[in-house]
């Protein structure tokens, strides 16, 4: 079957309000008629290092060397964390019952926000049942009418979604560019009341580091806040694993620091720590806290026990940047273009997008799991393959997957 683009399933408008569903539908069932369609893989065992599938284009189970889950420190397992989370159900069942002002607070949740707070160096923290809406709520609280959110291009859809809710001012400016941000806060200088310059930590399709400590000093200079999101950072950077703060040596010294429950530290959830006064005005002015029941007891028992692993076993995270180094530095050799890649985060820059299907349905087919991503999540030209590394991969994991990709860099001319 011809493969096509989506612009050729694009109808006449069309009155009826489903109608834009048609062709989208159109375009994903060629995609899965050419098997080019690799997304929402049915995992029949647990996020680890190799998973089992179920191949919808063979209909068997089959087992794949996983390179796309985000279980960086390999904790959804542990068995400490599984314990916990067990004792947790065992005490408070399935859920909290309630949104958190209104009965939904457990002591768990107290012990939770207490441990984040200290590990990331502020007074206290509010947690939130997904990372994305810890952002939203976040932004969408702090910045008013009359205030600027001033974004890094490369920021998470979560920031942008926030700053858009806000009814204040969304401006960017170029990814991890100092220039370009001191522009955009000279002009927006006396136009807004506040500014807040928000930034990935360390940024999700790019696994790159933010600047924070030029951005500390433009942020003093024009009088801005600073708010970072640490989803891909907590528990991976930093010598202790505390983060991109840690990492530069700047603990205490940003803002807002917001991030994910769900990466390495392999639950699901999202918080914001920050002063108490900060946090005391999310509970009653972020909206994705105030309406939404408060996380289940048994992810949070697990949450706890993984910050404690996190803060005990630093034998992972060093097995992590063994993994990082091994996996940066032989792809590097290849000639693989992997943008400034410094983290557990791997691109792999391929630019054309039918080389990328191609290569995509390769690897797939050769027991891989890898994540290609196309516009608009990334640049048109800058579409890409994207790894994710754990500490539990193997050698093996490592080198099989190194053999896969260099054997389809080969064949399509990237190296
Ligand atoms: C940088 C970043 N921020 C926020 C999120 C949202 O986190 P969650 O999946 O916990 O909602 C993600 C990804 O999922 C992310 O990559």
């Amino acid at each position: 079957m011809e493969d096509k683009n989506l612009t050729d399933f694009l109808e006449l408008p069309d009155r009826d309000i489903l109608a834009k569903t048609r062709p989208f539908f159109a375009f994903t069932e060629n995609l899965i008629n050419n098997k080019f369609h690799h997304w929402h893989r049915i995992l029949s065992s647990p996020s680890e290092r190799r998973v089992k599938i179920l191949d919808n284009y063979t209909n068997t189970e089959r087992e794949m060397v996983m390179m796309a889950s985000n279980n960086y420190l390999g904790l959804t397992t542990h068995p400490r964390v599984k314990e916990a989370a067990r004792r947790a159900l065992e005490k408070f069942g399935i859920g909290a019952g309630s949104v958190p002002l209104f009965g939904g607070t457990l002591d768990l949740h107290r012990e939770l926000e207490q441990k984040l707070a200290a590990i990331k160096g502020c007074e206290d923290a509010i947690i939130f049942t997904s990372g994305y809406s810890a952002n939203v709520g976040c932004v969408s609280a702090l910045v008013r009418k009359d205030d600027v959110a001033i974004n890094d291009r490369l920021n998470h859809a979560s920031l942008i979604d926030g700053c858009r809710l806000s009814g204040g001012t969304l401006r960017a400016f170029r990814h991890n560019d100092m220039e370009s941000l001191e522009k955009v806060l000279a002009s927006c200088d006396r136009e807004f009341q506040g500014k807040l310059i928000i930034v990935d930590g360390v940024f999700s399709m790019d696994g790159d580091i933010s600047p924070l400590p030029e951005i500390k000093k433009l942020a003093d200079k024009y009088g801005a806040r600073i708010m970072i999101d640490e989803a891909h950072a907590t528990g991976v950077i930093g010598e202790n694993g505390r983060g991109t703060p840690e990492h530069f040596h700047m603990e205490g010294q940003i803002d807002v620091v917001a991030g994910t429950l769900s990466k390495a530290l392999a639950g699901v959830g999202g918080f914001v720590a920050s002063s108490r006064k900060v946090v005391n005005y999310l509970r009653f002015y972020a909206r994705s806290y105030m309406f939404s029941t408060a996380l289940p007891p048994a992810v949070t028992g697990g949450l706890i026990a993984a910050l404690d692993v996190i803060q005990t076993e630093p034998e992972l995270r060093e097995k992590l940047w063994q993994n990082i180094d091994y996996m940066l530095g032989n792809l590097k050799k290849m000639g693989f273009d992997l943008g400034n890649a410094r983290t557990a985060i791997i691109p792999i820059i391929v630019g054309d997008e039918r080389i990328l299907k191609l290569m995509s349905k390769e690897i797939h087919e050769a027991g891989i799991f890898v994540n290609s991503v196309y516009y608009p999540a990334v640049p048109k030209k800058l579409s890409r393959l994207r790894l994710s590394l754990m500490a539990t991969h193997t050698r093996e994991d490592l080198d099989d997957t190194l053999a896969v990709l260099e054997k389809a860099g080969k064949k399509h001319g990237l190296i």
